[in-house]
């Protein structure tokens, strides 16, 4: 089999359809929240202990990104997957490196916990995915509020304090920004007085640094809401902690989704329902029967899905992680749909990936129109970005004939096994 692209070195996946699937798959722990997890034990010395962890790229990159600060990981496998242990002996280079950051956009979480801990932060600008620009104003903006100054030059970001601590204040986001309300809380938890965060987003996995933070010794009020109050801790009062990662929602809904299109009846060991509960609500409404079970969530698919009208927006709306896994499943499912994109105008890139596979889609600015198909067609196809990718191997299972998918490296980096794990529900897909 030759790989996409003509680069014969270059690793795909392929993917025939054809098979029902069934069995039991286990939801693997959150990137979004474990990668935000590691950095928070930036804010107190010891060693720290991360359960739960996917074996992910992007851990591997989070790691060597606080080694060069001064905090080492060591990765642990055992029966109950793997755990990381960090140990921070306060011998922190409050530096970001390039080489490192612009590899993952979660590197933009050291920032809080860096200048709230140390006063003095110096970080590359962010890179993350490949769907446009992803600016930091927010970050920036709430952090000055907080007594920060900040320079940026030559693609660094420098920050620093005015005093010795920074200081409580009030901040009222205009957008609920995830990145935006870490970096905020973080910064937050050793800051001399209290801080309100209004508008904060109220995604799972802040409520999950919430948690980790708390047991450090943070003192946080309104975990789970979108005004969250910090009452600043003593300088260097936080404690190593052992916390344990919530499990992935986005890798759960991939799991949903090749249900959708594939058939069967697979049972996600882990999953939360409760963390879903509007793309459950929405994928019922396409015909997936779904039922929450202890530890877990059963999903069934039988024949074909509806047509839905669909939305991004943040939590608990339709994350726009989810985006291309729907627009998916509505590629082959029965009637018209209208999908339209809030948080980021330029994240329909795999739509072009999608239409090589036969799908019927057109896009006009924030919005694409989907024709459902009843079948797509198989052919070779790149990952541009690691949801993008995931819904190509996803696409493959609705495809008649080969579907080969290159950029692997993207799915790697957010998925725990893909292929594995959907090989053992009965899927006909290998990594080559
Ligand atoms: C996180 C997730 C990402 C997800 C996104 C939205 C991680 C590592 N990534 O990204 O998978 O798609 O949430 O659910 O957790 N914005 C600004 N200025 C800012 C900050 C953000 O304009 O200072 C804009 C962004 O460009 C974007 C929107 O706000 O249009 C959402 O960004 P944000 O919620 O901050 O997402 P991330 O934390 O980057």
């Amino acid at each position: 089999m030759l790989p996409a692209d003509g680069d014969l070195s270059e690793p795909t996946i392929v993917v025939r359809s054809g098979r029902a699937l069934s069995g039991e798959v286990v939801v693997p722990g959150a990137k979004n929240s474990v990668l935000k997890l590691m950095a928070a034990t930036l804010l107190a010395d010891g060693e720290h202990i991360i359960t739960n962890v996917p074996s992910i790229v992007d851990v591997g990159i989070m790691s060597e990104l606080l080694a060069a600060i001064g905090v080492t990981t060591t990765r642990i496998d055992g029966v109950d997957g793997i755990e990381l242990r960090l140990v921070n002996r306060g011998a922190i280079t409050p530096v970001a490196p390039y080489e490192l950051v612009e590899r993952i956009r979660a590197s933009i979480n050291v920032l809080g916990p860096l200048l709230g801990r140390f006063g003095h932060v110096r970080l590359s600008l962010p890179g993350g995915d490949d769907f446009g620009s992803r600016p930091i104003d927010m970050h920036l903006k709430g952090l000055s509020q907080m007594g920060a100054t900040f320079e940026v030059q030559h693609g660094y970001v420098e920050g620093r304090i005015e005093h010795d601590r920074l200081h409580g204040a009030d901040v009222t986001f205009e957008f609920p920004s995830v990145g935006a309300t870490e970096n905020i809380l973080t910064a937050a938890v050793y800051a001399k007085g209290t801080t309100v965060i209004d508008n904060a987003a109220r995604e799972p996995e802040i409520a999950d640094l919430c948690t980790m933070l708390v047991s450090m010794g943070a003192d946080i009020e309104g975990i789970g809401s979108a005004t969250l109050v910090v009452h600043g801790v003593e300088p260097h009062s936080l404690r190593a902690t052992t916390h344990r990662t919530i499990p992935d929602r986005i890798q759960a809904a991939t799991y949903l989704a090749a249900v959708g299109v594939a058939g069967g009846e697979v049972m996600l060991r882990h999953a939360r329902p409760d963390h879903m509960e509007m793309l459950l609500r929405r994928f019922g409404d396409m015909g997936l029967e779904l039922t929450a079970q202890h530890d877990g969530l059963m999903v069934r698919a039988e024949g074909r899905l509806r047509a839905i009208d669909v939305a991004t927006l943040p939590y608990p709306g339709i994350a726009t992680d989810y985006k291309p896994l729907v627009v998916t499943m509505l590629s082959v499912a029965d009637g018209v749909s209208i999908v339209t994109e809030n948080l980021y105008p330029g994240r329909f890139r795999y739509v072009e990936e999608l239409q090589r596979l036969g799908a019927d889609i057109r896009t006009d600015g924030h919005h694409a129109v989907v024709r459902g198909r009843p079948v797509l067609s198989g052919a070779k196809v790149r990952a541009h970005d690691i949801r993008a990718g995931a819904a190509l191997v996803v696409a493959g299972l609705a495809a008649e004939g080969d579907t080969i998918i290159s950029g692997v490296h993207h799915i790697e980096r957010g998925y725990d096994d893909l292929v594995g794990r959907l090989a053992s529900l009965g899927a006909s897909v290998e990594r080559c």
